[in-house]
Formats: structure tokens, C-alpha cells, sequence
């Protein structure tokens, strides 16, 4: 089985994506330009490239992954830039540049978010994978429609925004954190897994490994927010207290935020048992993660 190093799947991704966005078919790209923008405008591509190597450790075919690998990265930069309007977030920057809503305005973010989302559908549902294996297509579709709405990703930033300004539970802080960044985590796993047609003891394996890496992953995004290098970030800094919000840093603080940022880190390495040596990549991306500047 051939491995795959973060680079070589950040090119495939990018080449994907491409191909994936659609051209308008009439006289006002304004919208197509801006969701080129913001995908094109490449982060670190960690949901894309989770799916494919789930997909590679269960045994199947890359190829038979990339459909969901564009999908969830669509999905989440729709997140992201409906997640900087002023509505939300309010932020100008994203990935090193102004943020869509700053580029495009308003109305033109709104809706290459609302295209984006859309369109993720679009790239599994018309794909030859799809054609190939319909149950398959038919079992992401379920997954990443369920994850990515109201008790998915949704539902995770609606109590992010309803926690603005309020002293929360830890209870609710895992809940929302678990939905807002673990659920399009735990989607890109399972799709992966999916695509192969994992057995159900690598999907558990995949459902314990995102969920511990999502949540680590979030409370790093917090505790980025207070500590990173804005240039380096790419986004501002100290955002989080200028709106209020809830975070790990701000309920537990900065120290009890890290180790639990290492315990999570551990658990998710420990849950890889199962893939043995082809859990190497894997284990690597959640200790990287773990430590990441950016
Ligand atoms: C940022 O996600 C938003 C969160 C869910 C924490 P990433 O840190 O993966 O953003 P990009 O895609 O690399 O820009
Ligand atoms: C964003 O959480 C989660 C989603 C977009 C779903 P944040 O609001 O913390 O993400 P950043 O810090 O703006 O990237
Ligand atoms: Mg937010
Ligand atoms: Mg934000
Ligand atoms: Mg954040």
C-alpha cells in the first residue's frame, strides 16, 4: 500500500478542488470568483486530507475519496467565511488575506458560502464514484448532511454564539466544541472509511480518533487565539475576548487548556490500535497538530 506524505495530499486536494468549483453559466461570475477565492485561498487542508488517508488505511482507493475530500473542504470554508461575517464572528482576515465579506461584500460571502455548501452535495452526488458504488455515495451523503446541520456544525455555532458574554458549563463547552469543529471532523473520518467500505471496527476506530482530535483541535484554536503570531495565524488574534465568547481558554485557562490538549492527543494516537503500522500518518498529523502555530 502506498503512502502518502501531508504534501502530496495538499496536491491532490488543491488539483481536485479545481475541478470541483463551478463556472457560471451566465453573464456575472461574482459569485463563482468569490467561492474560488476562499477555497483557493488554501488553509491547512486537514479535513480533505483526513478522508483520504482513512480511505487509504482501510484499503481502498484514493481516487474513491476525493469527491468526499472536496466536499468537506467546500463545507468548511463555507463555515468559515459565513463564520468571519459581521454577524458572527466579525473578523477581516482569513488565511492571510481579507476575509471573503471584506473581498466580495456581504451579500456576494453570503451566498458563495450558501454555494459552496451547496455545491459540496453536487461533487459527491454527480461523481463517478457515485456511479460506481451509489450505496457508498448514498452512506457520505447521510454522514456529512447530518454532521454538517443543526446537531452537527450548525448547531455547534449556534451555541457559540448564544454563550457570547455568558459563564457556560463545561458540559456545554465540549458540547459545542464537539459539534462546531469535531462534527466536519468526525465526517471526514467516517467518509474515508466509508469510501474504502471499512468494517465496523475501523469505523469505531475512526469515530473515537476525530473526536479526540476535533476536540483538541478546537481548544488549540483557542489558545492560538490568545497566544499566535497574527501574521503567521492568518487571521486575527484576540478575537475571541473581543467578542466574549466561551472558550476553553477563557473557562479553564491557558495551562489546564494545554495539558488537556495533550491528554486529547494521547487518547487519539491510542485509539489508532487497530490500523497498527498504517496508523503512522495519522498519529504524526494529531501530534503536529497538537503543537501547530498556525
Ligand atoms: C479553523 O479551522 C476553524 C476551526 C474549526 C477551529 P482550520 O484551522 O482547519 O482552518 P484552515 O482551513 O486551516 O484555514
Ligand atoms: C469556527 O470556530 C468553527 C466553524 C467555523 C464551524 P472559530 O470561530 O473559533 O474559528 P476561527 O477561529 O474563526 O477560525
Ligand atoms: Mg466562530
Ligand atoms: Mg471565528
Ligand atoms: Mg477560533
Amino acid at each position: 500500500m502506498k503512502n502518502y506524505s501531508m504534501e502530496e495530499y495538499i496536491e491532490i486536494i488543491n488539483n481536485a478542488l479545481k475541478n470541483a468549483l463551478p463556472v457560471c453559466d451566465y453573464n456575472e461570475s461574482v459569485v463563482c470568483d468569490a467561492m474560488k477565492y476562499s477555497i483557493e485561498n488554501a488553509g491547512k487542508r486537514i479535513r480533505p486530507a483526513l478522508v483520504l488517508e482513512f480511505c487509504r488505511i482501510c484499503g481502498g482507493k484514493i481516487e474513491d475519496a476525493i469527491p468526499a475530500a472536496c466536499a468537506i473542504e467546500m463545507i468548511h470554508t463555507y463555515s468559515l467565511i459565513h463564520d468571519d461575517l459581521p454577524c458572527m464572528d466579525n473578523d477581516d482576515m482569513r488565511r492571510g488575506k481579507p476575509s471573503c465579506h471584506i473581498a466580495f461584500g456581504e451579500d456576494m460571502a453570503l451566498l458563495a458560502g450558501d454555494g459552496l455548501l451547496t455545491e459540496a452535495f453536487h461533487v459527491i452526488s454527480s461523481s463517478d464514484f457515485a456511479k460506481k458504488f451509489p450505496e457508498r455515495a448514498v452512506a457520505q451523503l447521510e454522514v456529512l448532511s447530518k454532521l454538517s446541520g443543526a446537531n452537527g456544525m450548525i448547531g455547534g455555532q449556534v451555541i457559540d454564539l448564544k454563550s457570547e458574554g455568558k459563564s457556560i458549563s463545561i458540559e456545554t463547552l465540549e458540547l459545542m466544541d464537539a459539534y462546531k469543529t469535531g462534527a466536519l471532523i468526525k465526517a471526514s473520518a467516517l467518509m474515508g472509511v466509508i469510501a474504502a467500505n471499512g468494517n465496523s471496527q475501523q469505523k469505531q476506530a475512526a469515530e473515537t480518533f476525530a473526536s479526540c482530535l476535533g476536540h483538541a483541535f478546537q481548544i488549540v484554536d483557542d489558545i492560538l487565539d490568545v497566544t499566535a503570531d497574527e501574521k503567521v495565524l492568518g487571521k486575527p488574534v484576540g478575537s475571541d475576548s473581543e467578542s466574549n465568547k466561551s472558550t476553553y481558554v477563557s473557562i479553564l485557562g491557558l495551562e489546564k487548556s494545554k495539558e488537556y490538549v495533550e491528554s486529547l492527543t494521547e487518547k487519539a494516537i491510542n485509539s489508532l490500535d487497530v490500523f497498527a503500522q498504517n496508523g503512522e500518518f495519522l498519529k504524526n498529523l494529531a501530534v503536529v497538530l497538537s503543537k501547530r502555530n498556525k
